[in-house]
């Protein structure tokens, strides 16, 4: 067996898989986020060790296997976190995640030192603030005597780890979202270290995600009923670890993931394509392989919100009964997503969304209807500028909840005009980090191998040439929307 461990924002979520990939037992254990100020998001490092802890403990006596059977471990982590580390290796303050927005004034600070193209051609991604080089920066200009206790920094899932092991690591698929990674040659950028004057020994040793850290330490091991010999691989960032964990392991191969917020991927095989910060550019979880990514801020929760203002109460199945019958474009209404800003392709915080072409004889179908367009409109900006950046996108992985509706399922093949493919037993991130164990165990050659087995695909979705053309119309009103509605705020 090997174990898939989940570090999220608000849980940590293990899994045991045996070796046809198939899930022996699960368990979570969530942990608190603090929000001491608006626009800030915290959480205590030694939260997620004593969760991944005690999940484990309990995924092991659900099994009700030895844990000699256990082979080894790896993780899929939230991205971006800052975990400042003092000489003794502890924290010296909480945790600033991914989602945290305090540090624009730091964001444009990074540009105005090493101008904004240079950062692009280094970093291949933008200062945002949710990054985490912003952050170290936050924390040395505000709380000067913490950061001066600090010698090192860590992201979340590697704190975790290195608790596990004693090993100080970081995985470049995780290292290339602190905007101090050289993406495209594998390496701390000492211009970037050296343009906001911190010294090379801040940035930790990086591995590849499959690479063997180390194994669990005597007291580590006991307090989570493994071995101590139990092997611990690196792990990725949790949108990589997405895509190992639906296939996505090759040139051609895009991933739709509709959670809360939504993520457009595509394999890159090189780091050729430069889309000038237009989308994320990433380190894969694959060796020597990248990702391009575009976010929809409010996927899921545009429905979310939807439901919770207008069917408080009901099912989402119950929301979603009769929007299959309703004809792609929802009978003129049409909707744009943008209800906390926008990221892609905009990168507006400012825009709101609406509602437009409301007729009387509009039911609520109809808008639960445009609202699931809307939202696929908005995923389908990523799919085009991939698409103009002379990409071929014709086969999509759908995951997450807008995997769970087959009438979203068509209508993503539709509106993005590619096969869209569902997965069997679909288990995201955690799936991935599994995967990243069982190749580091040597059960496989490559994890395209490993894919081949574990990623189970249920069915797929043909787009229907009429369905496809009405919905190439819309968007094409849709993409007006935003300049027209832009000075309503
Ligand atoms: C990616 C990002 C999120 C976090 C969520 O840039 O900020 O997807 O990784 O955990």
């Amino acid at each position: 067996y090997v174990i898939g461990v989940d570090l999220g924002t608000s849980a940590v979520k293990v899994l045991l898989l045996d070796r046809s990939g198939t899930v022996a037992a699960e368990a979570s254990r969530d942990y608190p986020l603090f929000h001491e100020h608006s626009g800030w998001s915290e959480q205590r490092p030694d939260d997620w060790v004593n969760g991944t802890i005690e999940a484990i403990r309990e995924l092991t006596a659900k099994a009700g296997i030895s844990a000699d059977a256990i082979e080894g471990l790896s993780f899929s982590g939230q991205m971006h976190g800052l975990v400042l580390l003092d000489a003794e290796g502890n924290p010296v303050r909480n945790a600033i995640l991914w989602n945290d927005t305090r540090t624009t004034a730091e964001c444009r600070e990074i540009e105005a030192q090493l101008g904004r193209e240079r950062l692009l051609t280094i970093t291949r991604n933008p200062a945002l603030e949710g990054f985490t080089l912003p952050k170290i920066m936050w924390v040395r200009k505000h709380e000067p005597d913490v950061f001066a206790k600090a010698v090192s920094f860590l992201l979340p899932k590697d704190y975790v780890r290195y608790r596990l092991t004693g090993a100080l690591h970081m995985d470049y698929s995780d290292a290339a979202g602190t905007l101090l990674l050289d993406v495209a040659n594998k390496r701390w950028s000492s211009e970037v270290l050296e343009a906001v004057s911190l010294p090379a020994s801040f940035a930790p040793p990086l591995v590849e995600s499959h690479a063997l850290t180390g194994t669990l330490l005597p007291e580590q091991a006991a307090a989570a009923g493994l071995n101590a010999g139990t092997k611990v691989f690196a792990g990725g960032a949790d949108n990589a670890c997405g895509a190992i964990g639906a296939g996505i392991l090759k040139e051609g191969l895009t991933m739709c993931s509709i959670g809360t917020s939504g993520v457009i991927l595509s394999y890159e095989e090189t780091s050729a394509n430069d889309f000038r910060g237009k989308v994320h550019f990433f380190n894969h979880g694959k060796e020597n392989a990248f990702y391009a990514m575009g976010v929809t801020l409010a996927a899921g929760y545009s429905l979310s919100w939807f439901k919770q203002t207008f069917a408080k109460g009901e099912s989402f199945d119950e929301l979603l009964q009769g929007v299959g019958d309703v004809a792609p474009g929802a009978k003129g209404l049409l909707f744009t997503p943008y209800i906390v800003g926008e990221r892609t392709p905009h990168a507006d915080s400012v825009i709101r969304g609406s509602f437009i072409g409301i007729d009387g004889a509009h039911e609520r179908k109809h808008f639960a209807r445009a609202v699931m367009e809307g939202i696929t409109f908005s995923l389908n900006e990523s799919v085009a500028m991939f698409r103009e950046a002379g990409k071929t996108v014709d086969t999509i992985i759908s995951i997450g909840g807008g995997a769970s509706n087959p009438v979203w399922l068509q209508m993503q093949a539709d509106i993005f005009d590619a096969d869209v493919v569902s997965l069997e037993n679909e288990q995201g991130p955690g799936l991935g980090a599994a995967m990243l164990a069982a190749y580091g165990c040597g059960w496989f050659d490559s994890l395209e191998a490993c894919a081949e087995l574990f990623v189970k695909r249920a069915s797929v979705y043909k787009p229907n040439p009429a369905a496809v053309d009405a919905y190439s119309g819309l968007f094409r009103i849709y993409q007006e929307v935003y300049a027209a509605t832009r000075t309503l705020n």
